[in-house]
């Protein structure tokens, strides 16, 4: 292939793949979006096999079907709410190639560099493998604390700050060591000796953040995988794999930011790890007085005579699988001329539009789902809100508690409605480990059981 039908491919690749970021941007467009992402992908792949890595075909092809049939098949096995696990141990291989891409091409006998281009071509090496290491062992601490397999309180080392300043300072070094060692071959120590640092580096950095803080840092991991691919097409020259990465870079920074906004964190000290740590607790079960159970009858009597009713999803939803039910309890309200809305939070679930993407899967209207900052004031006029396997994102403490690990986190007044009803399966704790308050307010009910089979039954009586 010529190089001007690789460039023309890569240009109409990096398109579509800006396509599939604004459509991403909605669940409405979202398919749409996937749909251009994946057709960008398999022009770019086309154009790269055959235009530019042209001479080990069978190497080549044996590795796309290893990699293709192992991310197909999990891919096909992985639950809904694994998916934040699977994200962040994609991104680990992301930034592992970067690593090896990084090693390869500083090993290859056919680069030959001098002057100035050298000292270019050292310094992207040397920033890639950097990135590709910080991104691969931070990638593993987080799968490792998402799946439960790592403890998720926050690793709190005295000086920790200080820690990570000095491995960033012996990196700096190491580099300018790298730069001057490599035209007379000495580079290959201090690269391995900076990669040993960026991997303890990327370690510390996830496991100083607390569990309720995960969110962030899977995004932000997705941020710097862009960057580690970006910086391996720098050192393979490849225009498609900066501009690509790049692109995942900026748009996981800018997701980052927006949740970090959501979370009320700040997001310089998300980038500097070693956040969201406070340690504190609320108040357990037994300080907070007596729960008020009720029974799916009441509840489907409490609904039909509501004029307002407001559904809170959560993970528990998620988890029970319960949107279909819950769309089937909509249809029936609406019919009823119940006006029924959806407040979603934008951290329910484990991933970002965790719960915009089950709702859509039951084609709930998108008229009726909004966001919290959209919602929050209406609740003073909802008659009941129906609280959904959710805990965090209902918790009052986070405005009151100063010592709760989710302080400062804005959530869904739902409290300030008429009758708050939580289903969920007894009073355990959410993702942040911290009791709820909501739970023992006077016009809370709480309906104990899977959230499905609840919603099952509330069905049967409306
Ligand atoms: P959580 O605070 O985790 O609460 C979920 C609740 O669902 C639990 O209290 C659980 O109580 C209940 N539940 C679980 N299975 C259930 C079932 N089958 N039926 C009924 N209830 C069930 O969820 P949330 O309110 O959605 O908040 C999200 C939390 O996850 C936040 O802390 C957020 O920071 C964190 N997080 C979010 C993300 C993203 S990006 N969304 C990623 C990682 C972490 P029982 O066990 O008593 O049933």
């Amino acid at each position: 292939m010529s190089q001007g039908i690789v460039t023309v491919s890569y240009i109409g690749a990096t398109i579509l793949f800006i396509l599939a970021l604004g459509g991403l941007s909605h669940p409405e467009t979202a398919r749409r979006g996937n749909l251009y992402g994946i057709v960008g992908m398999s022009i770019a792949l086309l154009a790269t096999m055959l235009g530019v890595v042209t001479e080990n075909y069978g190497l080549l092809l044996g590795a796309l079907v290893v990699g293709g049939a192992t991310g197909f098949m999990l891919a096909r096995r992985v639950q809904m709410t694994q998916m934040p696990e699977l994200v962040a141990i994609l991104h680990s291989l992301v930034g592992l190639a970067a690593v090896l891409v990084g090693f390869a091409n500083f090993m290859d006998p056919n680069v030959h560099f001098t002057g100035v281009e050298l000292v270019i071509h050292d310094i992207e090496t040397y920033i890639g493998v950097l990135i590709g290491a910080v991104t691969f062992s931070g990638s593993v601490i987080a799968f490792g604390k998402l799946s439960g397999k790592i403890s998720g309180k926050p690793l709190m080392l005295p000086a920790r700050h200080w820690l990570n300043l000095v491995l960033v300072i012996a990196m700096i070094w190491f580099g300018r060591e790298f730069v001057a060692g490599s035209p007379i071959g000495e580079g290959m120590m201090p690269l391995i000796i900076m990669t040993a640092i960026a991997l303890v580096l990327g370690i510390h950095m996830v496991m100083a953040i607390g569990g309720a803080d995960m969110p962030v840092v899977v995004s932000m991991l997705n941020s710097y995988s862009g960057w580690a691919a970006s910086a391996t097409g720098f050192m393979l020259s490849n225009d498609l794999l900066i501009v690509t990465g790049a692109l995942v870079g900026s748009s996981g920074a800018i997701l980052s930011y927006i949740m970090c906004r959501a979370m009320n964190r700040k997001f310089l000290a998300v980038i500097a790890g070693g956040f969201g740590t406070s340690g504190g607790s609320s108040a357990s079960s037994e300080d907070q007085g007596e729960v008020v159970p009720v029974e799916a009858a009441e509840v489907a009597s409490m609904l039909a005579d509501a004029k307002e009713v407001m559904i809170v999803p959560g993970y528990g939803m998620a988890v029970a699988q319960a949107q279909h039910i819950v769309y089937e309890i909509t249809r029936v309200l609406r019919d009823k001329g119940v006006n029924v809305r959806f407040g979603i939070h934008p951290v329910a679930g484990r991933m970002p539009g965790h719960m915009n993407v089950l709702l859509a899967e039951a084609h709930v209207p998108y008229d009726i789902v909004f966001e919290m900052d959209e919602i929050n004031d209406d609740f003073p006029d909802v008659d009941v809100s129906v609280i959904i396997g959710a805990n965090d994102i209902v918790n009052p403490s986070a405005q009151t508690d100063p010592d709760s690990p989710i302080a400062g986190m804005p959530v869904l007044e739902v409290w300030k409605g008429g009758t708050t009803v939580v289903l969920k399966r007894s009073m355990a704790t959410g993702y942040a480990g911290v009791q709820n308050p909501l739970f023992f307010k006077d016009n809370t009910r709480m309906l104990f059981g899977d959230a499905r089979e609840s919603l099952d039954a509330v069905l049967k009586s409306l």
